[in-house]
């Protein structure tokens, strides 16, 4: 005889079957975030697996560790283990090539994120796509995040020369958003009239504490009256650069001893910063909207349906891109971007 305990969840299980649940349910994605230390890329994390949760679709993640020979085996794994499609943060970008020609083989969907491989690779299997955003955008926006500075307080060209004397801390070389990010921030401020000086430029890998590391090594090289602006590809760096100010009693509230620093990310520390003073500008890097975009081109693309705007909720270009927009947070707005 089948034991009482045994009834309620046996009924229920075939309620479930009788109203397809575990047909719609039965695709499994694999997922490699090239290190699950990285503040942006947990947010992106969280959020597919929100949407995951949302679609009835399984979904697994593996932390690549930041190195490209694990990831490689852990696509491998997902291949035999019977995944029915890839979302994959390369650790490194030009390893996307390889990472494609895995899933071309084994027929799989392959839904790149973050880290945008060449256009030859994206088009050389007709079920590869990328969810991302455009970095140059990203640039430009936290420039301008400085142009009004500069516009609005005069006195913040401290030398008086004219010319806006800065540091840049840039993230992980090879990576088309510190390359972007370092190009057209710079631009930006010089197309609206300011001339340049560049005190300082190092990689801090997107990282807080290298950050602060770099940005002391600066202080140290150049002295803190000359520096009169503090650009960074992420906010991780740009705290890690305001930790290294407020060590010298700097971005305290103290109005002369202030120094406009700005990142890109719009992380929930960053917005942090800004309420208290310490930092001047982000930009929101939507980690919301493009983990929810990946997840669900990998779910209609394994189910065998080609992703539009219609199945997905966003627009894919080429068939292979979705772009998310960047937006631009101020004192203005950025309460709008809390809790995200
Ligand atoms: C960037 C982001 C960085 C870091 C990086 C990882 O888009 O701004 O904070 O997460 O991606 O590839
Ligand atoms: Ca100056």
């Amino acid at each position: 005889m089948v034991s009482r305990k045994w009834v309620l969840p046996v009924v229920s299980a075939l309620i479930f079957l009788l109203a397809g649940g575990a047909f719609a349910d039965d695709v499994l994605v694999g997922s490699c975030i090239y290190k699950f230390d990285d503040t942006f890329m947990t947010g992106v994390r969280n959020n597919m697996n929100a949407g995951a949760a949302e679609l009835g679709v399984e979904l697994e993640i593996m932390d690549s560790q930041n190195r490209q020979p694990v990831q490689n085996d852990q696509v491998d794994t997902y291949i035999t283990k019977g995944v029915n499609a890839l979302i994959l943060n390369p650790v490194d970008r030009t390893a996307a090539g390889p990472l494609m020609e895995k899933a071309k083989a084994a027929g799989l969907p392959v839904v790149f994120i973050n880290r945008e491989p060449e256009a030859d690779v994206m088009g050389a299997y007709d079920k590869t796509w990328y969810v991302g955003a455009r970095a140059e955008e990203s640039g430009i926006q936290s420039g301008e995040l400085i142009v009004d500075y500069f516009k609005n307080n005069p006195k913040a060209d401290k030398n008086g020369d004219g010319k806006i004397q800065y540091i840049m801390l840039k993230g992980e070389q090879g990576h088309q958003d510190a390359t972007l990010r370092t190009e057209y921030s710079i631009k930006a401020i010089k197309e609206a009239g300011f001339e340049v000086e560049e005190l300082g430029s190092d990689t801090a890998n997107w990282d807080k504490v290298q950050g602060t590391d770099k940005m002391k090594g600066f202080i140290a090289a150049v002295g803190l009256d000359r520096i009169e602006a503090v650009l960074a590809n992420n906010d991780d760096m740009a705290l890690g650069a305001i930790e290294a100010l407020k060590a010298e009693g700097y971005n305290k509230g103290d109005a002369a001893k202030y120094i406009p620093v700005v990142g890109v990310d719009a992380t929930a520390p960053a917005l942090a910063a800004m309420a208290d003073g310490s930092m001047l500008g982000t930009v929101l890097n939507d980690a919301k909207n493009q983990g929810l975009a990946a997840i669900r081109i990998a779910a209609v693309s394994a189910r065998g349906e080609v992703p539009n705007k219609e199945n997905i909720g966003y627009e894919v270009t080429d068939n292979k891109y979705v772009w998310i927009p960047y937006v631009k947070v101020t004192i203005e707005n950025y309460k709008d971007f809390m809790q995200q």
